[in-house]
């Protein structure tokens, strides 16, 4: 199953993009390219250490470059990091050669499946139900205006992938 054109995943952390993107990927096929872990080889860290060692702005700068990078490349499944949208150039670029699904999901069903990881620097600090909810909400514009939502709660990987299928008129 391919059409030449990408299927990217966005959303806030926890929505289930890696889960959902092995399901893809079993469905069509395609192969699985996951931004975050192609920033990690890069760059010889850890997502949380290139936080915590040259901050927030470097790792937006990396995470254009690999966007752009992985926007060359065709019939593949990309992962993108939940803050991948923010920046105008990476949602052109990827939606050039792709399609992009936003997955969707609630705060506290969000809370629920980040949990106690440490490997989120941006929900590091005491209060993380307040902070996904003061981030879902300066982000919700930017997850509507980049592609198609979906919605997740109450679903499982499996059927997420089948239902992006679906909307993508990919299967009936
Ligand atoms: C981020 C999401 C993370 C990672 C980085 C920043 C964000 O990816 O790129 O910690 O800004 O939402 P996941 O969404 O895959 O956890």
């Amino acid at each position: 199953m391919s059409s030449g054109r990408n299927i990217v995943l966005t959303g806030f952390m926890g929505t289930g993009k890696t889960s959902v993107s092995r399901e893809l990927s079993r469905i069509t096929g395609m192969r699985v390219i996951d931004m975050d872990a192609e920033i990690e080889k890069q760059e010889g860290m850890k997502i949380s250490e290139i936080f915590s060692s040259f901050g927030e702005p470097r790792f937006r700068e990396i995470e254009t470059e690999i966007a752009k990078k992985t926007a060359s490349k065709h019939d593949v499944i990309i992962s993108a990091g939940g803050g991948a949208v923010l920046r105008e150039e990476n949602v052109k670029a990827l939606s050039g050669t792709g399609d992009i699904v936003c997955l969707w999901a609630e705060p506290e069903e969000i809370l629920k499946r980040t949990g106690r990881s440490d490997d989120r620097p941006l929900l590091q600090v005491e209060d993380p139900l307040k902070k996904i909810k003061e981030l879902l909400d300066f982000r919700r514009p930017f997850y509507e205006k980049a592609g198609l939502r979906i919605d997740t709660d109450g679903l499982s990987p499996r059927e997420v992938a089948e239902e992006i299928l679906r909307r993508l008129g990919w299967k009936k």
